[in-house]
């Protein structure tokens, strides 16, 4: 079964997709209540109607200046200064407006997507756990970067290039019907047509290479990543050569579309060329005949050659931007439709925050699966008092760490409920739930930042000395001293620099540091020596002395001391009781702690044996 979230590759937003699109982009671009940012957009609107008010005005002063010079008999000079002087203001004109329209224009672009970009954000860190592993976080974050840069293009593109160049067309055509007749108005709109149609029907056609591009590198893209995060595992297996010849595989299909992409472009290049010979060539006959009726100047020749050449210039570019704008559509498309992402866990409207009062857990027939196809938890009731530790134990995949993501909320139950002091964890808001529980998770990743970063995450605004203070309840202390860059020492990637039992220690101090109402230890030791262990079994009584404690565990010896034992196996709790009460019953749990207590004896053992067979080897030597 393919995963639920994997990227739609063969998606195509339709013209109606690309509307709601840029009306998606338009309450960012005109903001309620930021005067100043809608007053940007204003201004920058006139200067890019001054801009091209500018540029029509060029070859009109151009034609005068033409038709002075070439009239019969002497001309008066500072006539000609003058309209030359109009002539060089309005081409500084052009320009500086130009400039003044991006320079009012970029703040209220980067401001845009700069809210883009932060909602999405905060859209995907309340998406469900269920969608992140669903997902792919390398594919992710690249469609966040395209969808951010899309709406870079779009603005650029749309309000520099298509707007300015459309008005700019009406302008000159109208100038033309105005000036001449409405034929040179009409062969130069159908020129412009013409060229329009097919620059946009000869892209879409090859924008179809463009989109295996974009595909192949992306898919490139994540198995690189996707590699290189495994990194150690590939050494293990020896398999360099078959990364290698798999990331060639999405290199080598996007090195063919990207080889049909940059030869088709030629295609383009040259059927526009034709379209602008053609009009050119009949507009410039026009024009020579009807100088040769006199119904034209010499003036008005060289003003239409320089308004066909001014509008095409920008034109120049239109496959190109059609193809960006496309592009970018789409890509903001993927990133908008993250943002409307369903969210599967949410707060009850008008929801209240938990209201602790001891921090009572209570199961209540909870029944649980990841999928409709296999339940993981059947029917589960429990109850941890307030103040009180219960100890979950049970073989691998019995669900021992769904529950305590059950409890964190990062999935709703199936059927029955979980309750806080009576309160169900689906009635109050999944910020004060989270702010009530502590958890030390089975699996500790860290930030790739210092350990002292690590350890304040539990409280940001914590000081210096309870952050030292949680590290020794943690025994972690004397060990961070020790490093050369002591609490600045970098953690690496995930934490990876640390060792497995390290980075347990830096997650449990963390959560000391926390202080919340109700603890949750998911095989928070295991990954320590068992003297390391106790001495943190020690601390972790003292800091959990009076709160509610859920403890998940392997090694039996850690929960001797809980005020209940849960077997869980099969979804189901198998038995349950104190410690002594269980071994008395000689049923699961009974098992379970003779093969324990047996393996630990023979561990004993034998490094009393190596150690003895290390002596004699001294001995001898
Ligand atoms: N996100 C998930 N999607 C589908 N199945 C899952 C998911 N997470 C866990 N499971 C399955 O649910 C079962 C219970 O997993 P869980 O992590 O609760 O086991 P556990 O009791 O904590 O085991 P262990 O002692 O090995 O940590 C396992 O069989 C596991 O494969
Ligand atoms: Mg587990």
């Amino acid at each position: 079964m393919p995963p639920r979230h994997a990227p739609d590759m063969s998606y195509r937003p339709s013209a109606k997709a690309d509307w709601n699109t840029i009306r998606t982009l338009v309450p960012y671009l005109w903001p309620k209540g930021e005067l100043t940012i809608r007053a940007r957009v204003v201004v920058a609107l006139l200067c890019l109607v001054t801009a091209k008010l500018a540029t029509v005005m060029v070859p009109v002063l151009y034609k005068e200046a033409v038709d002075l010079i070439s009239a019969e008999g002497a001309f008066v000079v500072t006539a000609l200064v003058g309209i030359l002087i109009g002539y060089g203001i309005s081409r500084v004109a052009q320009q500086a407006f130009a400039e003044l329209r991006d320079f009012f224009f970029a703040r209220v672009g980067q401001r845009a997507i700069r809210a883009v970009g932060l909602k999405t954000f905060r859209h995907l860190h309340s998406l469900s756990l269920r969608f992140h592993l669903d997902r792919q976080t390398g594919g992710l974050s690249r469609a966040i970067e395209r969808g951010v840069k899309g709406i870079e293009f779009l603005l650029t593109f749309m309000l520099f290039n298509i707007v300015p160049t459309l008005l700019e067309i009406t302008m000159v055509c109208g100038i033309l019907w105005a000036v001449f007749d409405i034929w040179y108005a009409l062969v130069t709109f159908v020129t412009v047509s013409l060229y329009v149609a097919f620059t946009f029907s000869v892209t879409e056609w090859r924008m179809k290479f463009r989109r295996q591009m974009n595909e192949m590198d992306s898919k490139a893209n994540t198995r690189a990543i996707d590699s290189l995060l495994n990194y150690e595992t590939v050494k293990y297996f020896g398999n360099e050569e078959h990364e290698a010849n798999r990331f060639d595989r999405s290199l080598r299909r996007y090195e063919d579309a990207a080889v049909r992409s940059k030869t088709t472009l030629a295609l383009v290049n040259i059927g526009q060329g034709f379209i602008i010979a053609v009009g050119l060539t009949l507009v410039m006959t026009m024009a020579g005949f009807d100088i040769q009726s006199g119904a034209m100047t010499v003036g008005g020749f060289v003003m239409v050659n320089t308004y066909l050449m001014q509008l095409f210039q920008p034109l120049n570019f239109l496959g190109f931007v059609y193809r960006e704008i496309k592009q970018s559509l789409t890509d903001m498309e993927a990133m908008f439709r993250l943002t409307s992402e369903q969210r599967e866990v949410t707060d009850a409207e008008g929801a209240p925050d938990l209201v602790a009062a001891g921090g009572t857990v209570t199961f209540r027939n909870v029944r649980f699966g990841y999928g409709p196809d296999r339940e993981i938890l059947k029917g589960l009731s429990f109850e941890v008092p307030a103040g009180k530790t219960v100890a979950i134990v049970g073989p691998s995949g019995a669900g021992k760490s769904t529950i305590s993501r059950l409890l964190f909320r990062f999935y709703d139950v199936t059927d029955g409920a979980i309750e806080i002091d009576g309160q169900d964890i689906r009635t109050i808001t999944q910020a004060s739930l989270r702010r009530a529980i502590g958890i030390v998770p089975q699996d500790t990743v860290l930030f790739n930042d210092s350990v002292f970063y690590n350890i304040a995450y539990g409280r940001p605004d914590a000081s210096p000395a309870e952050i030292e203070a949680a590290a020794k309840l943690a025994s972690i202390h004397d060990f961070v001293m020790g490093l050369p860059d002591g609490y600045n020492t970098s953690v690496g990637e995930r934490g990876l620099k640390l060792s497995g039992g390290e980075k347990q220690r830096v997650a449990i101090a963390r959560t000391i540091l926390k202080r919340p109402a109700i603890f949750l230890f998911d095989e928070a030791t295991s990954a320590l020596d068992s003297h390391t262990e106790k001495a943190i079994q020690r601390s972790l009584a003292e800091v959990s002395a009076d709160r509610t404690t859920l403890t998940i565990a392997h090694r039996l010896s850690t929960v001797v001391d809980a005020d209940e034992i849960i077997v869980l196996r099969d979804g189901v709790i198998a038995e349950r009781g104190r410690h002594h009460d269980l071994l008395d019953r000689d049923g699961v749990y009974a098992g379970m702690w003779r093969d324990q207590q047996k393996a630990a004896r023979e561990a004993e053992t034998e490094t009393v044996d190596a150690v003895a067979a290390e002596a004699d080897a001294q001995a001898v030597a």
